[in-house]
C-alpha cells in the first residue's frame, strides 16, 4: 500500500475542508440527539472517497476545486444518510469501527437522523459558489443519483429472499445503490469544472464503473476482510444472503451437494431481527467460515476480484481523453486503490 501513501495525505488534506462544511451544516443544536445521530457517522470517520471524487474530478475538467466544496459535503451526506438507512435495513451493528446510529439512538431516530443528513445534501447544493445554471445541473444529477441510489437499495432487498439472481440483475442492482453515486460525484466535479461535455461524459462513466467495482470489492471484503480494519461486520451478507458477483459465480460452478452445504447458512437470517448478534454465536460463526471456504474452493471469490479489477482498468483507460495532470492521476490511482484496499 505504500505507493497510496501521498494519495491518502491529499484525500485527508481534502477531507479536512469537506468535514468542516458537514459539521458547520449539522451544529450540536436542539433537538440535540437527533443532530448527534447525525453528527455520528461523520465523526467516526470513514475514507471520504466521495468528496475527493468530486474535487479532484473539478480539478481534472481544468476547474477549480474551491468552488466544489459544498457540493462535495453535498455527496458525503447522501452517502453516510443512505450508510444510516442502510445499516437498519442490513440490521448491522458496527460501521466505522463504532456501534450503528440505530444501535445507539433506536430506529425512528436513525430513520430521521438519516432524513436529516439527506436534506443537509441540497442543503448544501443550495449554499454552493456556482452559477444558477450550473447549480440547476447539478441539482438534477444529486437528484437523479439520489432515485437510483433508493431504487439499487430496493433491488438488494428484493434479491435477498429470491432464489437466482442473473449477472445482469446483480450488475443493474449495484450501479444503483452504489455506482451511481460515484457516477453523480465525478459528473458534479465535472459540470462545475467545464462546458465541455466529452470531459463530462467520460468523468460520469468513469465514476459508474469504477462505483459497480467498488461495490464487487466491498462484497469480497465482506468476506476476506480483518473486521477490526473493516470497521463492519464480515459475513453478513452470507447471514443475510445477498446476491452478489461471488454468489452467482458459485451457484454456476458448484457441486449439488456443495451448494446444499452452502444453503444451511446462506441467508438464514435474511430479514431476522436478531440481525448481527449473530455473528457472537459460535455456530454461526462455524457455518459462515465453511461457507466463505466453498466460495474460495470455487475460485469465486477471486474471479469477482478479477473482474473488479478488470471495471477499474477499463474506467482508467477511458479517462485517458482528459488532458493530463495530477488530478486525473489521483483518480485513477484511486481507482487502482480501491479494488486493493483491506478496508
Ligand atoms: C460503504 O462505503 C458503502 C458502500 C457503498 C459499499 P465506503 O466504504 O466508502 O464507506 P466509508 O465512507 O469509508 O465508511
Ligand atoms: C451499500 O451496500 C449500499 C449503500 C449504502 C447505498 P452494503 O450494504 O454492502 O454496504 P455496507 O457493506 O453495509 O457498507
Ligand atoms: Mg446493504
Ligand atoms: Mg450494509
Ligand atoms: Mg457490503
Amino acid at each position: 500500500m505504500g505507493k497510496y501513501n501521498e494519495l491518502f495525505n491529499r484525500i485527508k488534506d481534502k477531507a479536512r475542508d469537506v468535514d468542516r462544511v458537514i459539521l458547520e451544516l449539522v451544529p450540536e443544536r436542539e433537538p440535540l440527539e437527533l443532530y448527534k445521530a447525525a453528527r455520528h457517522y461523520p465523526l467516526a470517520g470513514g475514507k471520504r472517497i466521495r468528496p475527493f471524487v468530486v474535487l479532484r474530478a473539478t480539478e481534472a475538467a481544468g476547474g477549480n476545486p474551491e468552488k466544489a466544496l459544498y457540493p462535495a459535503a453535498s455527496v458525503e451526506f447522501i452517502h453516510n444518510y443512505s450508510l444510516v438507512h442502510d445499516d437498519i435495513m442490513d440490521m448491522d451493528e458496527l460501521r466505522r469501527g463504532r456501534p450503528t446510529v440505530h444501535k445507539l439512538w433506536g430506529v425512528n431516530m436513525a430513520i430521521l437522523a438519516g432524513d436529516l443528513l439527506f436534506s443537509k445534501a441540497f442543503e448544501a447544493i443550495s449554499r454552493a459558489n456556482v452559477s444558477p445554471k450550473k447549480k440547476a445541473r447539478i441539482l438534477d444529477v444529486l437528484v437523479r443519483t439520489s432515485n437510483l441510489l433508493c431504487e439499487g437499495q430496493a433491488l438488494d432487498i428484493e434479491f435477498e429472499t429470491r432464489d437466482e439472481v442473473t449477472v445482469e440483475e446483480y450488475l443493474r442492482m449495484i450501479s444503483g445503490k452504489t455506482g451511481a453515486l460515484f457516477q453523480g460525484s465525478a459528473e458534479i466535479g465535472a459540470i462545475i469544472g467545464t462546458d465541455n461535455e466529452e470531459y463530462i461524459r467520460a468523468l460520469s462513466r468513469w465514476g459508474m464503473n469504477v462505483g459497480i467495482a467498488f461495490q464487487i470489492w466491498d462484497d469480497v471484503l465482506d468476506l476476506i476482510a480483518d473486521e477490526e480494519k473493516l470497521g463492519k461486520p464480515v459475513g453478513s451478507d452470507i447471514r443475510k444472503g445477498k446476491k452478489t458477483l461471488i454468489v452467482s459465480h458459485f451457484f454456476s460452478k458448484a457441486s449439488e451437494e456443495d451448494k446444499a452445504e452452502f444453503m444451511k447458512i446462506f441467508g438464514k437470517y435474511a430479514g431476522d431481527a436478531k440481525g448481527d448478534a449473530l455473528i457472537h454465536d459460535d455456530k454461526v460463526k462455524e457455518e459462515v467460515a465453511k461457507a466463505i471456504e466453498l466460495l474460495k474452493e470455487y475460485g469465486s471469490i477471486d474471479y469477482a476480484a478479477q473482474y473488479a479489477r478488470n471495471l477499474v482498468k477499463e474506467a482508467n483507460e477511458a479517462l485517458k481523453i482528459l488532458p493530463e495532470s495530477e488530478a486525473r492521476e489521483d483518480l485513477e490511482l484511486l481507482a487502482e486503490f480501491l479494488v486493493e484496499r483491506e478496508f
